[in-house]
């Protein structure tokens, strides 16, 4: 697919903005990746982009040790647009100087775009409100280049040569504080790279299975659900490949949301139609949790019985040639970022050896796609929308979310308290307005009182986050009246908690999960 279609590339060079800069490319009708800064001039070719932009970064060009740029990826014939760290590397290595700002500039600013017929700002003049971001400046152009923009802090706030299809910008038109930055991106793909825009999602899931087919031939997928969104578009798009070729197994370990794995199942047989094998297996993880505290043991007894309980399924099956994978493109970038492989990469994010201890060949539909493509292609393929915009939840379901040990007993409480939660939130119109809400059970008992009887019972947390890219987050202003009416619902309903407390802790210093 990659190579039918126009690509940009994009170098990154550890900006928390470079997946952007590839979602408004996407966004922009063409198809476009992201390497590590030092990828080979030889691979670059290879893949004969239309263009390349040098993300951002955190790093000073004149730093020993800082992330460089070939200076012959310039003189490859194709168009550069550096942002921010990106256009001071550009500067930097063609002669000219970057310097530390007097003031360093970070959040909104304004920049005013030169009179001349700059390609990279058609259609844009005037003053233009911007994202910064930047401790330095460029201060002396290397030759040939001229300023397009210009800040009262940095006088080359844009700069070009246009010849060279060389483009610069300080600031960053990727992210949404940049409201006419779509269309500086635009200008540069259509007008200087000559993109006509190919790629669509509309066209992806066409050629997606097309290229499924191509891919496994007369064979058959074995595909395992979790009920979460990823494996659920990922099954529909194999099974109108394939139809009955593709086997469906889902593994219910006893530790989703209060009724979801029976509508998972229910949802796939009767809406969707596909053919899929519920397996119980609740008693087989809760079993080998007995007595576990530590989260990151949890998670590799979980892992571990995942791939025991998928096993002997999958052989129940018969033969088959191919293990769908739910693999989507930020699992695949997070280990090509600046640092190397990177740590943040969760185990559970995938079925961890399977393919090769089942020696299977792997399909992954959607490895290219970002998380909000995903959806949107879940929803062409038809899944209910409901369905597509749920929070998202972790490999590990509950388990991690009742602290200390895992029991039966504890599993259901949660599950109570977060379904109370959570009815709430869509009856309150603040489900979608929230990126991820749920509740925490606590090891520890309290005091409480109710009618005239003591009490000394459970602590349930609740947390709720808004998050662009779950890297980062921020504790959700749930209105006071509204977490009043939850508490209330849950201590009056849910036997065997007594006392409710409201997580008020960003991320970072805090994770969005508690364990
Ligand atoms: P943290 O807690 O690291 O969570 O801030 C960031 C996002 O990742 C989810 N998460 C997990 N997902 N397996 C998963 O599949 C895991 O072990 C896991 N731990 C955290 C979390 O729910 C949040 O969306």
């Amino acid at each position: 697919m990659k190579q039918q279609h126009e690509l940009i590339l994009i170098l990154d060079f550890g900006s928390q903005y470079t997946r952007l800069i590839a979602r408004r490319v996407r966004e922009a009708g063409v198809y476009s990746e992201v390497v590590p800064f030092h990828v080979t001039l030889e691979e670059i070719r290879a893949r004969r982009p239309s263009g390349v932009i040098l993300s951002g970064g955190p790093d000073s060009v004149y730093r020993e040790g800082a992330p460089r740029l070939d200076p012959a990826l310039l003189h490859l014939g194709i168009p550069v647009l550096g942002i921010c760290y990106g256009m001071q590397l550009m500067t930097h290595e063609l002669g000219g100087t970057v310097e530390p700002a007097p003031q360093r500039e970070y959040g909104p600013a304004v920049v005013e775009v030169s009179d001349g017929p700059s390609p990279l700002f058609r259609g844009l003049a005037g003053r233009l409100n911007v994202w910064a971001s930047h401790g330095d400046r460029v201060l002396q152009l290397p030759s040939g280049f001229v300023a397009t923009a210009g800040s009262e802090n940095a006088p080359f706030a844009a700069v070009e040569r246009v010849e060279q299809r060389w483009f610069g910008v300080q600031f960053h038109p990727e992210v949404v504080h940049t409201p006419r930055g779509g269309e500086i991106l635009r200008n540069f793909l259509i007008e200087i790279c000559g993109c006509r825009g190919d790629w669509s999602l509309a066209n992806f899931v066409d050629e997606a299975v097309d290229e499924v087919r191509r891919q496994v031939g007369t064979g058959s997928v074995l595909c395992g659900l979790s009920g979460g969104v990823d494996s659920a578009v990922m099954a529909l798009l194999l099974h109108r490949a394939l139809a009955d070729r593709l086997i469906c197994i889902f593994v219910d370990n006893g530790l989703l949301r209060k009724g979801e794995a029976e509508q998972v199942v229910r949802d796939f047989r009767e809406r969707y139609r596909l053919p899929i094998r519920h397996v119980d297996a609740a008693e087989r993880f809760l079993t080998p949790l007995r007595g576990v505290e530590d989260p990151e043991t949890k998670r590799k007894i979980i892992g571990a019985t995942f791939i025991e309980v998928f096993e002997r399924e999958a052989d129940a099956v018969g033969k088959v040639d191919f293990l769908a994978q739910g693999t989507i493109y930020p699992d695949r970038i997070e280990s090509a970022s600046v640092k190397g492989p990177s740590a943040t990469i969760k185990t559970h994010h995938n079925v961890g050896g399977l393919p090769e201890r089942m020696r299977l060949k792997l399909v992954e539909p959607l490895k290219d796609l970002f998380k909000d493509e995903v959806r949107e292609v879940g929803k062409r393929l038809g899944l209910d929308p409901a369905f597509v915009g749920r929070h998202p939840f972790p490999g590990p379901g509950l388990a991690v979310r009742v602290i200390g040990e895992v029991t039966a007993e504890r599993v259901r409480l949660l599950q109570e308290a977060d379904a109370v939660f959570l009815e709430e939130l869509r009856a309150e119109g603040l489900y979608d307005q929230v990126a991820q809400a749920f509740a925490v059970l606590l090891p520890i008992r309290t005091v409480g009182v109710m009618g005239d009887e003591r009490t000394y019972e459970h602590v349930l947390a609740l947390r709720a986050v808004v998050t662009e890219d779950f890297m980062t987050a921020d504790w959700a202003r749930l209105p006071a009246s509204f977490l009043a009416r939850v508490s209330g619902r849950i201590v009056n309903q849910v036997r065997g908690i007594n006392r409710v407390v409201y997580d008020i802790t960003s991320k970072p210093p805090g994770t969005i999960e508690w364990e």
